[in-house]
């Protein structure tokens, strides 16, 4: 296995302030935040960063299983929060086939939300089952870590964006 970098640490900083500015764009006045869990917490941590406006930070942790598993899904970690009529963000760091977003977006809806909108860093070229409104940027059906992505838990904390090459990818 190798690790090609795909997008580095300077270029990921233009992209996190350029989607703070288009947040602050969508949302007038103040909104709540729900970052999907694990692998969002590191562009969440950079995004709220460059956001000037009141906001609050939740999170929530779905496990969508791919393969053979495919289509079932383990909600982990529910946000305590009231939504009634609240503008909501939900922050992930990449969108692939679109199952977690989904979920997160139904739920977010259940609960009342009044205006309800889906932010990714990364988004594959690929049939997904949910649109995000706010995308940074687009890549090929690659495997991808680093900066919060994870390959079995390994390789979240490397600054920048790395395709996975070789047999495990
Ligand atoms: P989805 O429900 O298929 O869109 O998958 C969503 C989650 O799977 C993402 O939030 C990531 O945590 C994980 N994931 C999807 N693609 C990749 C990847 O290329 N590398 C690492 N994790 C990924
Ligand atoms: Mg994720």
């Amino acid at each position: 296995m190798k690790l090609k970098r795909l997008i580095g640490e300077e270029e990921i900083e233009g992209k996190v302030k350029e989607i703070a500015k288009q947040i602050e764009k969508t949302f007038k006045g103040k909104f709540i935040i729900i970052s999907l869990l694990k692998g969002a917490f590191i562009f969440t941590a950079d995004l709220v960063r460059n956001i000037e406006r009141q906001v609050e930070v939740y999170f929530m942790k779905v496990k969508s299983y791919k393969g053979q598993r495919s289509g079932e899904l383990q909600v982990e970690l529910l946000p305590k929060v009231n939504l009634k009529g609240k503008k909501v963000l939900i922050v992930d760091e990449i969108l692939d086939s679109g199952k977690s977003l989904k979920f997160a977006k139904e739920w977010v809806q259940r609960e009342g939300a009044g205006e309800v909108k889906v932010c990714v860093l990364l988004e594959k070229e690929k049939e997904k089952e949910v649109k995000a409104d706010i995308v940074g940027f687009k890549i090929p059906n690659y495997f991808v870590v680093g900066y919060g992505l994870d390959l079995d838990e390994k390789f979240r904390n490397l600054p920048y964006i790395a395709k996975v090459e070789g047999e495990e990818a």
